[in-house]
């Protein structure tokens, strides 16, 4: 078993047989998390570089603890420290590491494509873990993980993405995962945040927020992504949260057993309140927990699944 690629740079181009791949063999990996020695000798002798242009908790983290539990030599590349800022480019940046033998590079980068220019160039395996407001792959299958474990069908099963929905690469990820499952995806934000013609994704778009969430299953909040945003796209942080803040008041609109998602980090009070994020049904560290599992199962499938 193995993913005919050498790289996973997005959720668009890939089949829904590879998709359902990775959430099986994550299921195997779950397992090995749960154990008290945590570790299989899977990928002994292969080395993994962290190379995150931006900040990063969860991603970094997950992408470190998915190397290590497979054995595998991990460095965490950190940027700022590094001959980035003397004027090397991404692309000798990452010619450099490959020279040192890495087997894989895990890329963040604000830049909407850097990882697929990676790919071409280099023969290590490059993950994108995030290229600006493109795609960020194993977030939307570490929530298809979360979603499957919770209500094991996506047929049929109704979706509100919630928040700045244009520069949000954890939307268009999620989007082009879910509408291939069979899910019913309802985007909802203020029309300066919703991507031109957004409906083409196979997704409905609602402005109001209460509209949108009647009935759905699944609530899955967004930040605002403020550092691609550019130039002011509401009128205060406050205006924003009457409109868009998932309140207690808010998910009763929903089904009675809706789940609430978040990618993280949440900005509490902002676009989600406090008693929300921490509620029975809140799944944000089930998430956070199971992206480590996605994140081994990726990392094997692109070494040959042996
Ligand atoms: N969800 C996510 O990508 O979080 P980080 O930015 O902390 O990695």
């Amino acid at each position: 078993m193995s993913l005919k690629r050498k790289d996973l740079l997005g959720i668009q181009d890939m089949p829904v047989e590879e998709i359902n791949l990775v959430l099986e063999t994550a299921e195997s990996f779950k397992e090995v998390s749960g154990r008290d020695i945590k570790k299989v000798p899977t990928l002994r002798g292969k080395t993994v570089v962290n190379l995150f242009f931006e900040p990063s908790t969860r991603t970094r983290t997950s992408f470190e603890l998915a190397a290590k539990r497979l054995s595998a030599d991990v460095i965490n590349f950190a940027v700022s420290a590094s001959s980035v800022s003397k004027g090397e480019t991404l692309l000798d940046t990452a010619r450099n590491i490959e020279a040192m033998q890495a087997d894989f590079i895990v890329l963040r980068h604000p830049m909407a494509g850097a990882p697929n220019i990676l790919a071409k160039l280099l023969r290590a395996s490059i993950v994108n873990a995030g290229d600006g407001g493109h795609e960020h792959p194993t977030q939307a299958l570490l929530d298809l993980y979360t979603l499957r474990e919770k209500k094991r069908e996506f047929k049929g099963l109704r979706l509100a993405i919630v928040g700045d929905i244009a520069h949000s690469r954890v939307a268009r990820s999620n989007i082009y995962a879910l509408t291939k499952l069979g899910a019913e995806v309802r985007v909802i934000g203020p029309p300066t945040m919703m991507p031109l013609e957004v409906e083409r994704l196979g997704v409905k778009v609602f402005y109001d927020m209460d509209e949108g969430l009647r009935g759905v299953d699944v609530i899955m909040m967004l930040r605002l992504q403020l550092e691609r945003q550019g130039i002011a796209l509401f009128p205060s942080i406050r205006e924003y949260s009457r409109l868009y803040c998932l309140t207690p008041e808010r998910v009763t609109l929903a089904a009675p057993d809706a789940l609430v998602m978040h990618p993280g980090p949440i900005n509490r009070g902002v676009e989600i309140a406090p008693e929300v994020a921490d509620s029975v049904s809140s799944v944000i560290l089930d998430q956070v927990t199971n992206g480590v599992a996605v994140r081994m199962a990726v990392l094997y499938l692109l070494s040959g699944g042996k």
